[in-house]
């Protein structure tokens, strides 16, 4: 089957990008950068640990039937045939039914480009289409990083809470801010 494309477009530098749902064929690109991703031990909740070709494939395949079910709106994107980032909003279920929770990872050596905020925006205005009932966004991140915060900001997020030393960071415990944006 053919990918569903929301966007093409340029980023801050004039490369081509291409934003879309995922597919079984993105399985390899996948799994090697999410193991990218721990290996930097960046601000996100894999610190190191590989996953293997069976663990992203029952993944993938999980993400691609709650997104026909509508309970996940995932987007990937490639620049030049490369995968550089992904985000995702899931539905919470029963009373909380109307808020997603929202996550977004860019590929180091493309971060700073307009891809996150691509991301962010393509995936939100996709949730509205395709998860009509979804009224709030949350979010987590942690204390330590100031850029995500400011992203978030911009975007409208406010913070509601915080759990002190709620993370453990390359061997440091940091706050995990909560936010939520009302739609
Ligand atoms: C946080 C992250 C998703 C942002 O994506 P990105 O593609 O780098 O972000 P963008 O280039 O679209 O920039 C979005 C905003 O982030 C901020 N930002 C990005 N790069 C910045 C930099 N070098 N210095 C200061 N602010 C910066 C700006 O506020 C920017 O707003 P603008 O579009 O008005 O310039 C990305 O940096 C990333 O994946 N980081 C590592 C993992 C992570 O932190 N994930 C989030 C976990 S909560």
């Amino acid at each position: 089957m053919e990918p569903k494309i929301v966007f093409q477009g340029q980023t801050k530098t004039g490369k081509k990008v291409i934003i879309r749902y995922p597919t079984m064929d993105d399985l390899l690109p996948m799994l090697n950068f999410i193991n990218t991703i721990s290996v930097e031990q960046t601000f996100v909740r894999p610190q190191g640990e590989q996953f293997t070709l069976e663990q992203e494939e029952d993944y993938l395949k999980d993400q691609l039937e709650k997104i026909e079910a509508k309970k996940v709106v995932k987007l990937i994107a490639f620049i030049d045939g490369k995968f550089v980032g992904t985000a995702d909003i899931f539905m919470k279920a029963q009373v909380e039914s109307h808020v997603g929770v929202f996550g977004i990872i860019v590929a180091n050596g493309y971060r700073s480009e307009g891809i996150g905020r691509l991301l962010m925006e393509n995936v939100i205005k996709e949730s509205l289409k395709e998860m009509p009932q979804l009224r709030i966004v949350e979010l987590s991140v942690f204390a330590n990083n100031p850029l995500a915060l400011d992203f978030y900001k911009k975007m409208g997020f406010i913070e509601f809470g915080r759990l002190p030393e709620g993370v453990l960071h390359r061997g440091q415990y940091v706050d995990h801010i909560y936010m939520y944006k009302k739609l």
